[in-house]
């Protein structure tokens, strides 16, 4: 028997122990093989233990593994150069995880605020939002779970319906420094903002002085099938915080902003692992993937090849609308299910994730094939078959 005591119990661990991935698939250690959509959380851009992340790792491991956050190293310059070229934006603050990276982004838009705007500090942010767990980003969610958790809160958080651009206006006041926002709520069970919301905020804060940070850690570097998710509405943040899909599955996490806004002082801001050469590498390895002839046509195609089969399930069980772009979507099921539904499809060797009680989430590798999107659904109708003759 495996003795899982020593390892803090926070979340309800099915008894199965992983010990190997290879792309879609994770072996666990009895052998078994599972088909993983869930995939480190919308983590593992290229699958489990891909080529370029292993030989990154392995060689950066030989050269220079960390050399202080004090000094320039040129797997940190790499990457910093990357994300500006790709992203339009200017400078780049490397982190080890979203919650970081947006803990950051809150104090560069309060530190903006002290600066240019007689100390304004409020940032109005979603309902439902979700953008980490330290105690200022789970302030600025807007998970109802959450509400009376770790009082008392850190205070300057205002909350808006998503897509509600009347209410972002309503909410403005000389206190008001930014909004902030998930260009798709992940956590929340994959609800977009919409592209006319999007482009209202950036025309709305431009003319009120306000700062529009995008949380882009769960629909950045080529889940929604463009690199940035914020290119489908055609507007650019003022700072854009990423983290999951940047590292490929390794801690990595990057807080990226124009330069008009970049007014940090020195001392205050840092963290002892930013920006250290091996996560750096495998960032740059992952965006020389993304960025590949061709690698983002395939993640829309894969995207709509995986909508198809959700909304033929969908059909054919009569279950509800299938949310999401690219390869970050979801199945309403319209029932209290998902729980359930998740559970049977892993003891038929599946993963996939319940973020809400009536809807399912998929988040495959965004190398998955078009055979193993059909072997998922292929199980998840088995599934959902199964639960309905019950
Ligand atoms: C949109 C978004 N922001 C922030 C976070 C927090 O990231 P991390 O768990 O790396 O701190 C998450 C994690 O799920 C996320 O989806």
């Amino acid at each position: 028997m495996t003795n899982f005591d020593a390892v803090m119990d926070i979340t309800p661990r099915p008894p199965i122990v992983f010990v190997a991935g290879q792309g879609s698939w994770l072996t666990d250690s009895e052998g078994r093989r599972y088909l993983d959509f869930i995939q480190g959380w919308a983590v593992n851009t290229l699958g489990h233990s891909p080529r370029p992340i292993v030989e990154a790792l392995a060689s950066q491991a030989k050269r220079l593994i960390n050399c202080s956050p004090a000094f320039y190293n040129d797997q940190m310059i790499r990457l910093a150069d990357l994300l500006t070229q790709h992203s339009g934006l200017h400078q780049v603050f490397l982190a080890n995880s979203g919650a970081e990276a947006n803990e950051g982004a809150i104090k560069l838009a309060r530190k903006w605020g002290t600066k240019h705007r007689d100390g304004a500090y409020e940032i109005i942010t979603m309902d439902h939002g979700f953008h980490g767990r330290t105690l200022a980003t789970m302030a600025a969610s807007g998970k109802e779970q959450w509400e009376r958790l770790y009082e008392p809160k850190v205070s300057g958080f205002v909350k808006v319906p998503l897509n509600d651009l009347a209410a972002v206006e309503a909410a403005i006041t000389p206190r008001s420094v930014a909004v902030m926002l998930e260009p798709i709520q992940g956590e929340a069970g994959v609800f977009e903002a919409s592209d006319a919301f999007l482009r209202g905020l950036r025309t709305l804060t431009r003319e009120r002085g306000l700062l529009l940070i995008l949380d882009e850690i769960q629909t950045g570097i080529g889940r929604t099938g463009r690199l940035f998710g914020f290119e489908h509405a055609g507007t650019t943040p003022d700072i854009m915080t990423l983290a999951k899909g940047l590292g490929g599955g390794v801690p990595l996490a990057a807080l990226v902003a124009h330069r008009d806004v970049c007014c940090f002082e020195y001392g205050d801001q840092g963290g002892t692992f930013g920006g250290n050469p091996i996560m750096a590498a495998v960032g740059c390895a992952v965006i020389e993937a993304v960025t590949q002839p061709g690698f983002l046509v395939r993640v829309t195609q894969a995207g709509e090849h995986l909508a198809h089969q959700l909304h033929a399930l969908s059909h054919r069980h009569g279950c509800g609308e299938v949310r999401g772009k690219g390869l970050l979507r979801a199945l309403n099921l319209t029932r209290d299910i998902a729980p359930t539904i998740a559970a049977r499809a892993m003891e038929r060797g599946l993963l996939l994730n319940a973020p809400r009680p009536d809807s399912l989430r998929f988040m495959p590798a965004l190398t998955v094939s078009d055979q193993e999107i059909d072997r998922m659904s292929e199980i998840l109708d088995d599934v959902l078959a199964a639960l309905v003759a019950a």
